[in-house]
């Protein structure tokens, strides 16, 4: 059976660059968005046109640029921002104008000073008059993850009517708990009536921890677009990270769903974009950290040598990493020395080992990791004759 495709929404030139201090120059986005179409995401997300003339510019030169992804520029449910944006998508060869409100009672109250009845005519205002400007209009309900269903259901259809494509349903402030998120979308399939003329989208902020998560529960629940960041970059703690929620469908194929990623290229994407934003990646981080495919542990480093999916469910290669790293430290085994000793062309007898171990332990317990330069001091030490 063949899968159902997750359209990949990229935000890292858009909410990704909202992280304070890691501003992107025009050059950089465009390296980053003419590599963001060769990795295969559907749409980019190139800015907020009518925020600043850089903003207008990059998204101009990011329209004509590129080739095959779909270019989306952000506005507030604004007549001027549409009009801005409309201008800025002009040579894009497929436009998106992604306009939106609030629709929680804290956003209508406290943001807006107005009502529900309000919010949904300016929604609909706002969708109308981008759809004069281009066809496809992405329709976001800030705060959605806060907001009431009956009501967030009543806007949806409502946008629907009016011409919007997909609905982004954010949980703007990382808030909601997977169910909930997932019982939400549930909700608006089952409960807005024209709802097979759009598609859901998540778009979900890691202020828990849980935008990946989330992220996954909308598209079991039928969403079919996810909004998400290289790097999981974004706000705050950030957005969805692209190369989890992308792996993770890869990963599990019983859920039938997958993406136009192509996922070799995602360790070098990751790499090119913390590059640019100056912001390192932690070695943890899942997929892309420098870590992920390293092992230190003499029991796991054992197994991986053994055979590699003892400890590891992607491979390496898969994701652009040439290969899984054996590192050593004082947690390590024999069989780990022995390893890194053959690369660099020590190939040792059991008795060898025995004696080379005992000297390695101890340059172990003075150094945090012991390189494979150090190897060779390791074996001169241990005296043994090779
Ligand atoms: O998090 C959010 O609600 C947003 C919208 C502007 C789409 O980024
Ligand atoms: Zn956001």
């Amino acid at each position: 059976m063949s899968k159902e495709q997750v359209y990949i929404f990229d935000t890292t030139l858009r909410d990704g660059e909202q992280v304070p201090g890691c501003k992107l120059d025009t050059k950089q986005k465009l390296e980053i968005a003419a590599r963001l179409d060769e990795l295969g995401v559907d749409i980019i997300e190139a800015g907020f046109p009518v925020s600043s003339p850089g903003d207008f510019h990059s998204v101009e030169l990011i329209s004509k640029l590129v080739k095959n992804a779909s270019v989306c520029g952000l506005t507030r449910a604004v007549k001027k921002d549409i009009e801005v944006a409309a201008e800025a998508l002009k040579h894009a060869k497929r436009p998106r104008i992604h306009t939106g409100i609030g629709t929680s009672d804290s956003h209508i109250k406290h943001k807006f000073n107005s009502t529900r009845e309000e919010i949904i005519e300016r929604a609909v205002a706002a969708v109308k008059y981008a759809k004069s400007f281009v066809e496809d209009i992405e329709f976001y309900a800030e705060d959605a993850g806060r907001t009431d269903n009956e009501f967030l259901a009543r806007v949806c259809e409502e946008v629907i009517k009016a011409g919007a494509t997909v609905l982004n349903i954010p949980d703007t402030t990382g808030y909601c708990l997977p169910h909930e998120y997932g019982a939400k979308i549930k909700y608006l399939k089952e409960n807005v009536t024209g709802i097979d003329k759009a598609v859901l989208s998540c778009h979900c902020h890691n202020d828990l921890g849980l935008a990946t998560a989330n992220s996954i529960e909308g598209v079991i629940n039928g969403a079919r677009q996810i909004e998400c960041t290289i790097n999981g970059i974004g706000e705050r703690a950030g957005n969805t990270s692209l190369e989890e929620v992308v792996m993770i469908m890869r990963q599990h194929p019983y859920l039938n769903l997958d993406t136009n990623i192509n996922s070799k290229l995602l360790y070098s994407t990751s790499q090119m974009v913390s590059h640019n934003m100056g912001m390192i990646v932690q070695p943890n981080k899942a997929i892309v950290g420098a870590n992920a495919f390293a092992h230190s542990s003499g029991i796991h480093q054992d197994g991986v040598i053994k055979n590699r999916e003892t400890y590891e469910i992607i491979d390496p290669h898969d994701v652009g990493v040439t290969e899984s790293s054996i590192v050593l430290t004082a947690r390590s085994g024999r069989a780990a020395l022995a390893y890194r000793a053959k690369i660099v062309g020590y190939e040792l007898t059991k008795l060898q080992l025995d004696d080379v171990y005992k000297v390695f332990l101890e340059y172990a317990d003075r150094k945090k990791e012991v390189l494979d330069e150090d190897i060779h001091d390791i074996i001169k030490d241990s005296k043994i004759n090779i």
